[in-house]
Parts: C-alpha cells; structure tokens; sequence
C-alpha cells in the first residue's frame, strides 16, 4: 500500500470505534531471524522497531493503554546469551526511545516479576516510568517477566490476606483492584504475530471478553499496516458481552 493510501486507511479506520485498551503478544522474532540465517538476537532487534512502530501508530489513532508481552516469567529458561541479549536490547530500547516517550504523553509501565530484572534494566525503568507518571496520552505497559498465572495467584494471596477471617465476600471488580493491571482499562483487543494460535499465560483474567486476532506476519514485519488491518478487523466485529444481538441494537 502506498504511503498515501495508507494515511487515507488510517484516516478511515478513526471514524470507527478504536480499541481502548490493545494487548500483544509479540511473537515470531525468532523464527523470522534463522529464516534469514541470523542469530535469534538480530529478531528481537528488529522487533524493537516493530515496538517503536506500532506504539506510535497507537498513540496516534487514539488508543489507551497498549500492553506488550516483552519477556514471560518462561522465558527465563532460555538459553543464557538470549536472555542476556533481550535484556540489553530493553535496556537500550528504554534509552533510545525515552525522548519519544515523553515528548508524546505517553506513561510508560510495567507488570510482572518486576525484583527478577537485572539493575541494567530496573533502573532505566524505574526512571521513564518516574519520569512519565504524569503523562496522560497514553499508557504503554510492558509486561517483563510476567506470567498471567502468577499474577492471579499474587491477587488471590492478597485477598486472602484481606479476608483471614472469611468474612470478606470479594466482588469482582475487588479482585480486579488487586491485579497488576488494576490502573489500566479492560483489554478490547489482543493481537498475536506469527502464525501460533495460543494466549501463553498473557493477561489470563483480562482477556474474558476481548476481542483476539492471530495474524501470520512475524513480528519483526508486523509493522503500521498490519497493525491497521487488525484495528479493522477488531471494528467489523459485534461485541455482545454475552448479550445477543437484538438486545444490542436497542441499548
Ligand atoms: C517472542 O519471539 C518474542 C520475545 C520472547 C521477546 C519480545 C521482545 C521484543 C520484541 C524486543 C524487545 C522488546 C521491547 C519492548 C523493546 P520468539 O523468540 O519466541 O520467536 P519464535 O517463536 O520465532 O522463536
């Protein structure tokens, strides 16, 4: 698609409901980096691009809260020089875009196993996030050493510190005060790259009614076209909410 053609697409695509809150599942970086014979890192490097690309376009339609699966609570088990080099590569990512972030509006955080990240990557975190509470925009979470699994667990430990004494009848949205997600809006949308059909332990109380698009296009491609092509899927879809359509058209 021409660039032309492609502002006309995006201009079109913000007439309809944009998603509020998008989360990703940023599959694919591997595969599409020993395709080319590469080394699995080159993937994730052009992967961070895909990040930079798609959190611009986000921002610009008007989404709120984008959530990226950057590292799971499994992927520690990868071999020693993969996690390494992830690790630096969000290093530099949160040197490279802090600029960008902040010039936007954009509030930048962060879920999961957060005390598990070596200093390299904690401190430059903990200062953009600092640096970016006020910002109103947008929120970009990443999702670092995150596990859905263990986020409820961490959740119900809580409420069950709250209620010893069994006399606390938790309503769901107590519960949902308890998660890492708790200051983010409900996820509308997810969107998985790369062919997999599977939620790998993303946003697992979160996802209940969102919307899910599993493309083929690996991540390191899954640039601001793809990612428009799913914003028009997820419009071309009727969100019922266990409701049925009739019910709908008269609300
Ligand atoms: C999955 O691809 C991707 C990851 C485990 C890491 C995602 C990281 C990035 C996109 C780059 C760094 C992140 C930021 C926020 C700058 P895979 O390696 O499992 O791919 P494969 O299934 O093809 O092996």
């Amino acid at each position: 698609m021409e660039t032309e053609d492609l502002e006309r697409f995006e201009l079109n695509l913000r007439e309809g409901p944009i998603p509020r809150h998008i989360g990703i599942i940023m599959d694919g970086n591997g595969r599409w980096a020993e395709a080319r014979g590469l080394p699995r890192l080159a993937g994730h490097r052009e992967g961070s691009n895909s990040v930079r690309e798609v959190t611009r376009t986000a921002r610009r339609i008007g989404v709120r809260a984008l959530t990226l699966y950057a590292f799971s609570s499994q992927n520690w088990f990868r071999p020693p020089n993969e996690v390494a080099g992830l690790m630096d590569l969000l290093r530099e990512y949160l040197e490279r875009e802090r600029a960008e972030i902040l010039d936007n509006g954009i509030r930048l955080n962060a879920i999961g196993g957060l005390n598990r990240l070596p200093a390299l990557v904690r401190r430059p975190l903990d200062e953009l996030r600092a640096a970016s509470a006020g910002n109103r925009e947008m929120v970009l979470t990443l999702a670092l050493s995150y596990g859905g699994r263990e986020e409820l667990l961490h959740a119900a430990a809580a409420l069950a510190r709250q209620s010893k004494d069994g006399a606390v009848k938790p309503s769901l949205s107590d519960f949902e005060a308890l998660l890492w997600t708790h200051d983010l809006p409900a996820v509308d949308l997810i969107i998985r790259t790369s062919g997999e059909h599977r939620i790998s332990n993303f946003l697992l109380w979160q996802i209940a009614y969102a919307e899910l698009i599993f493309v083929e296009t690996p991540w390191p491609e899954f640039r601001r076209r793809s990612f428009l092509e799913c914003i028009r899927s997820y419009q071309q879809r009727e969100r019922r909410f266990g409701l049925t359509s009739a019910q709908l058209r008269q609300a």
